[in-house]
């Protein structure tokens, strides 16, 4: 395993349907508005670390937090107040300095599946949604070992107004032997 950069701890969150889909091209493949409330009490007053593929999605900088963007495309440019790394590594570095400015006490990772990939090894606790539908869709999460991780938390199925599936929260967190 990779050695956990030093400060703030890494957190994904995500939301994944049962067949393991959780983009149809630059779009999320489920509406669920209960859940977008969730991620955002969840990442309030925190960095948001994403490649350049979900920032498109978004397509604006969240209200309340800092986004750091990453992309290698020297084409590529971010609004004021988006925060802007050419590798991974400066995207690490720049969001632990964003979370030393906001005073948080994690990064919050938030896609896509290349940035979960590429940064699962170094993170310490995974919010999982787990969406209770098989839409079609052709961006899947990156396969994680179970033995490496324990489920802490889980609460649901819920389904509120306007979600179009019910879905369960589970939360992961890194065995400290793993
Ligand atoms: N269900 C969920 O919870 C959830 C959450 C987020 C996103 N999504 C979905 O995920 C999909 C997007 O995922 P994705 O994997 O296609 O894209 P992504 O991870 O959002 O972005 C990929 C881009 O980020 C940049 N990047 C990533 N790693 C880099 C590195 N090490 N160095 C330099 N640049 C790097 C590259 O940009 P350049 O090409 O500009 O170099 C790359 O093309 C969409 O369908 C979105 O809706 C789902």
């Amino acid at each position: 395993m990779n050695s956990a950069p030093s400060g703030a701890p890494l957190v994904h969150v995500v939301a994944v349907a049962e067949n393991g889909v959780i983009g149809r091209g630059l779009d999320l493949p489920f509406r669920l508005p209960s859940d977008l409330k969730r991620f955002k009490a969840l990442t309030l007053g925190k960095p948001l670390l994403m490649g350049r593929q979900t920032f498109v999605s978004i397509g604006r900088p969240l209200p309340g937090r800092i986004s750091v963007v990453v992309s290698a495309d020297p084409d590529f440019g971010v609004p004021e107040g988006v925060r802007l790394a050419r590798s991974l590594d400066a995207a690490l570095g720049l969001a632990q300095d964003v979370a030393g400015e906001m005073g948080a006490e994690e990064v919050m990772v938030i896609g896509g599946r290349r940035v979960f990939a590429e940064t699962l090894p170094l993170t310490h606790r995974i919010h999982l949604t787990k969406v209770h539908l098989s839409p079609e869709g052709d961006v899947l999460l990156p396969p994680y070992d179970p033995a490496m991780w324990q489920e802490v938390a889980r609460d649901g199925p819920h389904q509120g107004p306007g979600d179009e599936a019910p879905f369960t929260y589970v939360t992961l967190e890194r065995r400290q032997s793993a």
